[in-house]
């Protein structure tokens, strides 16, 4: 009712609201020292993926070209430490350049210190399970919070439950264990660490705006008759989106996995969030199979019948309000960090933006403190173990050439900007 009062149609996105793309450094750069480097053999063939870490300038350009006012990318440890004593000043100088590169355009830089990738060193003699892992991440941690200058937000993690998960509990990702009791231990230290590094942040950057971006997914069950479908959605939505929000409320991790006790974790995170980045895709369905791993058995279907994505995921933009309905239990801004689709077919890219945009606007009309949509990804780029060809990128990347190539998604992400804005 208000904004009719206050004038139909005007934009409900506040000034100031970050637009903008989010990238990570190894998928588009690589890099020799990451433990990824030679996890997925995918990457043999192209170890510098975009070849960003030289293009970067081409690259930043673009974001000039697509009107957004805000930029999350990551930095890649293993190159700014790729042996445990050896810190490399020139990366550090390639990122501060990024910085320095983005502020001339306008463009609000968001870092993200951790987005999947480790020093080889680090994985293979201080996994995140050993306690001894906090202090050598702090460590980077500090380096890059007392050096870098201009940045004013900052992701600790990128989805630390995917960590846990590709990590620990399916073994897809370094260290590649499947091993519940040390899932846990990883828990703790790497949740540990977030708190501690929120604090080193705000040390040495007056003013920061600290977060993690937490990785939600809507659920459902696979038949609603069933009742067994149903608990499972439910505990799933409490492990994977919920509890790492009460968490931040309370302190407190309470970790339930299906048919069993909950367990309760100490982590001294509370109120340690200055906003909440929010990564949304996809739903999927669950159900109830006594032959699978803790019962469950996951799908994505494709519901509205418009074909899953090149990942096999189902659009669903619905979703995103239920995340942000949820996670605005925080009281802290929103942000949505990463958002995309990976297809060949850019007019499903083009609706695909529509239709989350639409659904955020719902929800700042609803009054939800949203304040920033990061479209996932600016170029084609590495999609953990799924290669090359994933195309989730504004432009398209021709691999072998490097061409960037602007699809049609492109210009409509920068209509969309100017016009939902309300320039
Ligand atoms: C990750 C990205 C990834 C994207 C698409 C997100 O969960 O942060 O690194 O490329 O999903 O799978």
């Amino acid at each position: 009712m208000s904004s009719r009062c206050s004038g139909a149609g005007a934009s409900p996105f506040p000034p100031g609201f970050h637009w903008g793309v989010a990238t990570s450094a190894f998928q588009l750069e690589g890099s020799p020292n990451a433990d990824w480097a030679t996890w997925d053999k995918a990457l043999l063939d192209h170890p510098q993926v975009t070849h960003h870490y030289e293009l970067y300038k081409d690259d930043l350009k673009l974001l000039k070209d697509l009107g957004v006012n805000a930029y999350r990318f990551s930095i890649e440890w293993s190159r700014i430490q790729p042996a445990e004593d050896t810190w490399d000043e020139s990366a550090v100088a390639h990122y501060q350049e990024i910085v320095d590169i983005l502020r001339g355009y306008g463009i609000e830089p968001m870092v993200t210190l951790h987005h999947f990738t480790h020093p080889r060193w680090f994985i293979e003699r201080y996994p995140w399970h050993r306690d001894a892992s906090r202090g050598k991440f702090l460590r980077f941690v500090e380096a890059m919070a007392s050096s870098l200058r201009g940045v004013r937000f900052w992701n600790t993690f990128n989805e630390p439950y995917v960590i846990l998960l590709g990590g620990y509990l399916e073994g897809c990702m370094p260290p590649g264990l499947r091993d519940v009791k040390r899932s846990l231990l990883a828990l703790r230290n790497i949740f540990t660490c977030h708190g501690k590094a929120y604090d080193i942040i705000h040390a040495h950057v007056p003013g920061a705006r600290v977060s993690v971006a937490h990785n939600m997914s809507a659920f459902a069950p696979w038949k609603r008759w069933n009742p067994l479908d149903r608990m499972l959605t439910r505990t799933a939505k409490y492990f994977y989106n919920h509890s790492i929000i009460d968490a931040f409320r309370t302190g407190v991790f309470v970790v339930k996995f299906p048919f069993s006790r909950p367990i309760e974790i100490e982590v001294p995170i509370k109120d340690k969030l200055d906003f909440f980045g929010i990564n949304y895709y996809t739903r999927i369905h669950l159900r109830f199979n006594p032959f699978r791993k803790m019962g469950v058995e996951l799908r994505h279907i494709d519901m509205e019948g418009s074909g899953l994505t090149n990942l096999g995921w189902e659009v669903h933009p619905r979703g995103l309000e239920k995340v942000i309905r949820y996670a605005s239990r925080l009281k802290v801004p929103l942000i949505v960090t990463e958002n995309g689709i990976a297809t060949h077919d850019t007019q499903r890219k083009t609706e695909y933006l529509k239709r989350h945009v639409d659904v955020l606007e719902h929800c700042l009309r609803q009054g939800y403190d949203v304040r920033g949509y990061y479209y996932w990804t600016l170029i084609d780029n590495y999609e953990w173990l799924h290669g090359l060809d994933a195309r989730f990128g504004l432009y398209r990347v021709d691999f072998k050439t490097l061409k960037r190539i602007p699809t049609p998604a492109a210009t409509y992400y920068s209509y969309l900007i100017e016009s939902r804005s309300g320039l």
